[in-house]
Parts: C-alpha cells; structure tokens; sequence
C-alpha cells in the first residue's frame, strides 16, 4: 500500500494538521506540499489525503489555487482519497472549508472513491459551507483558530476510521 499526503498551507496550520494525521496512521505515508510538489506525484499513489485551508470568501489556499487548473486534469480513477479542511467557522462562516469541496468535488469528478466523508457536523458552529453533502462533511473538518483544543481527538477519530478503509 502507498499512502501520500498532499497539503496546501499559507501559515503553517494545514502543514501541522497533515503532519498529526501522518503520526496517527502508524503507516508509512509521504507528505507532500503542494507547491513544492509536482501534480504527477498523485501517480505514486494507491492511497490519497489532501489538505487544504480556505482563503479569501471560500477561495483555496493560495498554492491549491495556483495548480487548480491542472488538478482538475488528475485522474483519480482507482484511488481511495480522503480530505481534509481547514477553516475560520467565526469570522468565516459562510464559507466555511469550501476549499476542501472545490478540491473533493474535482477529484469526484475524475473517479476518486472518497474515504473520510460522512463527517458530522455536530460541534461546530457555522452559517454555511460547499463542503457538506448529505448532512455531513466530505471530510475531516479542523478549525484551529476556534477549537484548537479539538483538533487531537478530531485528527484521532478520523484517521481511525480512514485506516480501516485503507487497508
Ligand atoms: C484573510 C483570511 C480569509 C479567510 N477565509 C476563510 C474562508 O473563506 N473560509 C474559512 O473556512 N476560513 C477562512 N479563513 C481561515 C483560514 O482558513 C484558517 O485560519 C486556516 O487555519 C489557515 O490555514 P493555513 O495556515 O494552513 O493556510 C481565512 C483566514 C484569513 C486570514
């Protein structure tokens, strides 16, 4: 099994959350920022995380957003993808991780088999945000400038249940 992580981080939080998840698998996993890392890198991969925070009013972090255009031509057809998303549910809740639905919903729509979703959004606090299908987020959602004391058993909780569908 090959397991890469690929974060997009403007101030470092994304990078910690993608270094915590890593530490939880117990497994061994690559990660990748993204602007340092060619798209071809997906390739490698069986197995797929991809972090992102949200910028702007539901805009991607910044090096996502740069690589967007040719994200949108990677195929995730035979791969199991995960995500993870980063955002401001205070001060930015009416965007709240659209990043990560603008990243899931391209990676949908290029055949990834998704992991991770079907993430409650009991505890959180929000006005609205892309990243919710179902009732529930399409993947692991941290906010570290509100509830960083959080964020342990959230990254612990996820990774569980991703792990058991990785292997
Ligand atoms: C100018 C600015 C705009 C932001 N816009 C959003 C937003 O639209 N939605 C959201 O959920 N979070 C938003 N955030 C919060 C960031 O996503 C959050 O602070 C995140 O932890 C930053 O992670 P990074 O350092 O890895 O990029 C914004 C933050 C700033 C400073």
């Amino acid at each position: 099994m090959s397991i890469g992580i690929f974060y997009g981080s403007n101030t470092g939080a994304t990078r910690l959350i993608a270094e915590q998840i890593k530490k939880a698998l117990g497994l061994e996993a690559t990660i990748h920022d993204i602007a340092l890392t060619e798209l071809a890198a997906f390739d490698d991969y069986t197995h797929v995380i991809i972090g992102t925070s949200t910028w702007g009013d539901g805009d991607l972090q910044d090096d996502w957003e740069e690589k967007f255009d040719d994200f949108r031509d990677v195929d995730f057809s035979g791969k199991t993808v995960a995500f993870f998303g980063l955002g401001d549910q205070e001060l930015h809740g009416d965007y709240f991780l659209d990043g990560m639905a603008l990243l899931h919903d391209t990676a949908v729509k290029n055949g990834a088999k998704v992991v991770g979703n079907g993430w409650s959004t009991d505890g959180y606090d929000f006005g609205d945000s892309e990243a919710i299908e179902d009732d529930a987020f399409v993947g692991l959602a941290i906010d570290e400038d509100n509830e960083e004391d959080l964020t342990q058993e959230r990254v612990r909780k996820w990774v569980s249940g991703i792990k058991a569908k990785f292997e």
